[in-house]
């Protein structure tokens, strides 16, 4: 079993990774490294072939040593910091944690020969959309800060593929959500940004309610469209991009949707029938830089890796509320 390295393994979408892949693959020894300066160890508890280092991608001698001595042969890239909001007021931050200690990472692996990687990238590396769903030929103009970092990681990959003969698959992800059913792992940011959360915290009463930025939009209820994609196909896609890559030398994009978008209304309202609450709304101005509509098309992932999304909204917010009601971190 050729064994893997897992960067922000203690996050949430890398932690329901790490689950889902030994799922499969239960004798498989992973290696996760994480700062935890956003991650939670309590996400990895119990996984007796895991291996939780709190290191910092950054620092290439410790990167080295981990991937030498770990005998890593592909490397599932999550770290990175992930709020649209405080890229925009903190670019340096951005710039360093997910362009530079990327960069570093990349180097550790050169420098001891290792050539996969599965990079963890975004739909808000497309900017505003010329058109929807969105493809994987969409021109990349990114209008923040944090999309123009996974861009910039992914022209790198691209260069090692070219340059070293290094295979790699970048997966532009749309919105994450959802929580695995065991009721062990889910979604906690500190601070939430993310819509569902927010919304059934509001039903918890540990919010006063819900904020809908903007019901001006040009869709049919007026307020913007996202296409919420589960955590555990997110997951699912990483493992069969592992397959992928080391049948297919080079480099891939996918993107990873559902193909379906729904409205911030609609959401609320399948928060309001799963949870059984009245959620109080309070809709504000719109917030500069949200889209109208963001949806993917995921065909190419269904085609090369044999993949789809097998979770729709409803047991998307199911398994978040029953995370949400008794979280462990
Ligand atoms: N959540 C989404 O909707 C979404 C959408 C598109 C892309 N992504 C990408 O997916 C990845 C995971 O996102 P998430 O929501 O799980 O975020 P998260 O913050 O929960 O996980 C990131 C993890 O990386 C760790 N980390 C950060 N910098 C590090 C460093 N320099 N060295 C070691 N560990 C470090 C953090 O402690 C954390 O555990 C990120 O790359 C993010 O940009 C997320």
């Amino acid at each position: 079993m050729s064994r893997i390295l897992v960067t922000g393994g203690a996050g949430y979408i890398g932690s329901h990774f790490v689950h889902r892949y030994l799922k499969k693959h239960p004798e498989a020894p992973i290696v996760v490294v994480d700062n935890l300066s956003e991650g939670h160890r309590e996400s990895l508890d119990g996984l007796k072939t895991v291996t939780l280092l709190q290191e910092d991608t950054g620092d290439r001698a410790t990167m080295c040593s981990i991937l030498q001595e770990h005998q890593i042969q592909t490397v599932i890239h999550f770290a990175a910091s992930c709020y649209v909001g405080e890229s925009q007021e903190q670019p340096a931050k951005y710039f360093e944690n997910n362009c530079a200690k990327t960069l570093v990472l990349l180097d550790a692996m050169d420098h001891c020969g290792v050539k996969e990687i599965v990079f963890s990238s975004t739909c808000a590396s497309y900017g505003n959309p010329d058109y929807v769903p969105i493809d994987e030929s969409h021109p990349q103009m990114p209008i923040n800060v944090y999309g123009t970092t996974k861009l910039m990681v992914e022209q790198a990959l691209r260069a090692y593929a070219l340059a070293k003969g290094w295979s790699y698959v970048a997966l532009r992800y749309f919105n994450a959500a959802g929580a695995d059913e065991s009721g062990l792992i889910g979604e906690h940011h500190d601070p939430e940004t993310h819509l569902i959360p927010l919304i059934l915290q509001a039903a918890l009463g540990k919010r006063n309610s819900i904020q809908i930025y903007g019901d001006d939009y040009d869709t049919p209820d007026g307020t913007c469209i996202r296409d919420y994609i589960h955590v555990n196909d997110l997951a699912d896609a990483h493992i069969a991009a592992i397959k992928y890559l080391r049948c297919n030398p080079g480099g891939e994009v996918f993107n990873l949707g559902t193909r379906t978008g729904s409205s911030v209304l609609e959401v609320i309202d399948m928060c309001r029938k799963i949870t059984g609450k009245e959620i109080p709304v309070q809709v504000s101005q719109r917030r500069p830089g949200d889209p109208a509509v963001l949806v993917s098309n995921a065909e190419k992932a269904h085609n090369l890796l044999g993949w789809q999304a097998q979770y729709d909204l409803e047991r998307i917010v199911a398994t978040a509320w029953h995370w949400e009601q008794a979280s462990r971190y």
